[in-house]
């Protein structure tokens, strides 16, 4: 979500400070219901989805799989949101994404 720190110098590394601190919002609101929250959480996982792939604007192959990877996590997040986002909902668009987290820094990280 939205944070008043400043930016860490690497875009990238700011970029996954984010979504570090996103994730642990979405770990507490698994014990919520209030579809507000879910869908606050979600936005946020979207727009940092979409901050990853403008990092990687080039034509390298390493440089498109990493910005399909990261449309994928914004899209990912951004199926989920709905006007009223169950907890059920909630909890699979989160498994999902941290799939995606999981599966990116096995390949790059
Ligand atoms: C499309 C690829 C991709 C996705 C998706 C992704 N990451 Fe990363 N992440 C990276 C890469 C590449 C690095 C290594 C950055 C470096 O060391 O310069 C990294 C590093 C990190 C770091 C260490 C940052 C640091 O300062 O060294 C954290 C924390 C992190 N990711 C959290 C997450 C979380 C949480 C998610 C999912 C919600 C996620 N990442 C999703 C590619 C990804």
């Amino acid at each position: 979500m939205a944070s008043t720190e400043p930016l860490l110098a690497d875009p990238l590394k700011a970029t996954m400070a984010e979504m570090a601190r996103t994730t642990k919002e979405a770990k507490a609101a698994l014990s919520v219901t209030d579809p507000a929250t879910f869908d606050a959480i979600l936005k946020a996982y979207a727009g940092e989805g979409r901050a990853g792939m403008a990092l990687f604007p080039g034509g390298s192959a390493k440089g498109q799989d990493l910005r399909t990877r990261f449309s994928k996590f914004a899209a990912t997040a951004d199926a989920a949101r709905q006007p009223s986002t169950t907890p059920a909902r909630f909890r699979a668009a989160f498994g999902s994404l941290v799939s995606e987290c999981r599966s990116c820094h096995s390949a790059y990280k």
